[in-house]
């Protein structure tokens, strides 16, 4: 059977191995943390993202290891590497977890056999080129194969995307890379084969595109508010019109999580470094802030002194755990700030992670649904 590895099966990986798994690959994960990795093996893994539980217990052909060395298994034909790419203080990503693994496959030496080593992280524009001669002395092939899937719903997402982004200087594992996904995809996607540097932009660009678009329809919402026009009606309409679309057009909060923002800076910050005055991305950030302080104000006058406003959610994005850069928090913690009786609903894990950061600032209530 062949059999396919991927190192770092975080919130991203563990699906993807998971879903190569069910379409017919034997799976070998690789993690660092021990506990981790036996939490894989003997299926006891805790996850919020949906439908996890139930492909790890219902697998029979994944399992995790934390020796990288493993990959050197002779069945092993395609390395996916899923491992963080963190943003530094300039917006840029930093590599340094996947430079960690090109040093330790180094130390392994030259492969007797050729092997495709793709990469799933969100890279830099320019990262790939600038390692591919290092993999190919150790006769791996490298793929830039980024995801477009959103949080809370990753399994689906992989198993129905839009287009599979293939970034290749090699078309035999561009082939290879295409062929898994056609296993693995559900639907019938669109691929879109293109240079690596093409596909570290494509990727970037996507999420530059949709904070525009997010951001846009919250701008026309706050006018329309503050003439009481009726946003919901107005962004139907321009939705309505097959060149706009009505997805991720709506009035609501701004955008947030841990994709969206750090994309856009990043995509901000090379443009800069190539002497590009990257004018949308910077301004849809700043819209983002501007919206806020829009609801911000609208609310603080809305609500009387003695009546409680209610946030159904303050995560990112409902049903998730994830706290990270959430606008509807960051405006639940101004208006409690201001004074204003805010009560929280959320599920009882996020109620804890908020209790240890805010405290009492909020009224809780649980909320499971
Ligand atoms: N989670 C998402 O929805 C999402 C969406 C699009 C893109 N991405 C990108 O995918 C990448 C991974 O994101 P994530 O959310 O899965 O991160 P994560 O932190 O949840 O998972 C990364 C995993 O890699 C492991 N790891 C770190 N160093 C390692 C090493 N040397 N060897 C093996 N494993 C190692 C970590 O222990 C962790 O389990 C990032 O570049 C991110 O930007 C994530």
């Amino acid at each position: 059977m062949e059999k396919i590895a991927v190192v770092g099966i975080g919130r991203l990986g563990i699906c993807l191995a998971l879903n190569l798994e069910a379409c017919g690959y034997a799976v070998l994960g690789i993690d660092v943390s021990k506990e981790y990795v036996d939490s894989v093996n003997n299926k006891t893994l805790q996850s919020n993202e949906p439908e996890v539980s139930k492909y790890l217990s219902g697998s029979t052909n994944f399992t995790a290891s934390v020796h990288l060395k493993d990959i050197l298994d002779d069945t092993i034909k395609a390395i996916f590497i899923v491992v963080p790419t963190p943003s530094m203080p300039s917006g840029e990503f930093s590599h340094v977890y996947i430079d960690t693994i090109i040093e330790q496959l180094q130390t392994l030496g030259k492969q007797t056999v050729q092997r495709h080593l793709i990469i799933n992280s969100t890279c830099m524009p320019g990262y790939c080129n600038s390692i591919e001669k290092k993999l190919n002395d150790l006769n791996y092939t490298l793929i830039y194969n980024p995801e477009f899937i959103a949080q809370g719903s990753i399994m689906k997402d992989q198993q129905f995307p839009d287009q599979v982004l293939i970034g290749e200087n090699n078309v035999d594992a561009g082939d290879y890379v295409q062929t898994i996904y056609t296993k693995l995809c559900k639907n019938s996607p669109r691929y879109c084969r293109m240079s690596l540097i093409s596909a570290e932009i494509t990727k970037l660009a996507t999420n530059c595109f949709l904070t525009t678009k997010i951001s846009f329809a919250n701008a026309i919402g706050d006018i329309a508010t503050k003439v009481n026009g009726e946003p919901e009606k107005i962004l139907d309409a321009i939705g309505a019109d097959s060149r706009i679309g009505n997805k991720y057009f709506r009035y609501g909060f701004g955008y947030g999580g841990p994709c969206f923002p750090r994309d856009n800076k990043a995509f901000t910050k090379f443009a800069e470094n190539n002497n590009i005055s990257m004018l949308i991305s910077e301004a849809t950030d700043k819209a983002n802030q501007a919206h806020n302080d829009f609801l911000l104000e609208e609310w603080k006058v809305k609500f009387r002194e003695e009546e409680f406003i209610t946030f159904d959610s303050v995560t990112y994005k409902k049903g998730t755990d994830i706290l990270e850069e959430s606008q509807q928090l960051k405006l639940a913690v101004e208006l409690a700030k201001s004074g204003k009786k805010v009560i929280v609903k959320e599920s009882a894990v996020v109620i804890k992670m908020l209790i240890d950061k805010f405290s009492d600032l909020f009224i809780y209530q649980i909320n499971d649904n």
